[in-house]
């Protein structure tokens, strides 16, 4: 049976860390702030939202919403987002995707200043992690390499499969493992002989958004599996993209959804907020 990697209790280490480097920048005068903008009512988005203020409060990060209307036009979500890049309160801003289809996303990506970037999604930060430069690394990529290190592989030398190639997760998870040595495959919706592929992965990551697709004839034996995926199924449950109790068959280690990938995301998202905080001070 494989080692289930603990998206819980690993967030729960980052909090602590972050809690006590919150304190410490209190004591210097600097009250590290988040600010998340969320168009529209999504309710997933709404949800991740509440999450985010939740995570903030329990770091004593401040974080401040702002909830505008599903017709929020262009130009006024633009000139918000630059009063809150002028802002010298304000240490993060964060963008809850999807936007309204209306809405050009990657221009409003681009309002973000790269120093307040704390998903690193803008084209700087995206751009400086290309080339292994310090920047902030988008929080779900981050996230998973954390629960890599945990598991305590050595990546260098391994097969890596991304499966899933989005801006958000598959491109940047790619780009990371390489940087740590893996040979990266990225798989996605028009790949050949993707079962294959997936077959002889010593890393494999699901991030295709499809409830367990990844089987367990595609995993490897003593694989470790990250699972990115957060479905939820028609009765109301979640599920990730990979078939947890047979892929766990097979696995050396697996998260596990929920309790998984999710929740380093958003401890990812409060490491980055403090670094923006000590960085503007
Ligand atoms: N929507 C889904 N994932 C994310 C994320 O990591 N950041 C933002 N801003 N929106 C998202």
């Amino acid at each position: 049976m494989a080692q289930i990697i603990s998206g819980k209790e690993l967030a729960q280490q980052v909090k602590n860390r972050v809690s006590q480097q919150v304190i410490q920048l209190k004591e210097k005068g600097i009250y590290p702030c988040l600010a998340v903008v969320l168009v529209g009512k999504n309710p997933a988005s709404m949800t991740y939202v509440r999450g985010k203020e939740k995570d903030c409060q329990q770091c004593g990060i401040e974080s401040r919403v702002i909830h505008l209307p599903e017709d929020t036009g262009q130009q006024a979500l633009l000139e918000l987002l630059h009063s809150l890049a002028v802002d010298s309160q304000v240490h993060g801003i964060l963008v809850q995707l999807p936007l309204p289809a209306h809405l050009d996303e990657q221009a409003v990506i681009e309002a973000i200043p790269p120093e307040k970037d704390v998903d690193g999604f803008t084209p700087v930060n995206v751009g400086r992690m290309m080339i292994g430069q310090s920047c902030f690394l988008p929080c779900t990529p981050a996230g998973c390499m954390e629960m890599l290190r945990h598991t305590n592989i050595n990546l260098t030398g391994k097969r890596a499969v991304v499966l899933g190639r989005s801006n958000i997760v598959g491109k940047p998870m790619s780009m990371l493992l390489l940087q740590q040595n893996a040979t990266v495959t990225i798989c996605h919706s028009r790949t050949e002989n993707l079962k294959e592929i997936c077959a002889r992965a010593d890393v494999l990551i699901a991030a295709v958004g499809k409830p367990r697709f990844v089987t367990q004839e595609m995993v490897k034996l003593g694989a470790v599996v990250i699972d990115v995926g957060i479905n939820r199924l028609e009765d109301g449950t979640l599920c990730g993209d990979v078939d947890f109790e047979a892929v766990a068959e097979h696995a050396s280690a697996i998260t596990p959804v929920p309790g998984g990938v999710g929740l380093m995301t958003r401890a990812m998202l409060l490491v980055n907020t403090v670094q923006a905080a000590c960085q503007q001070s």
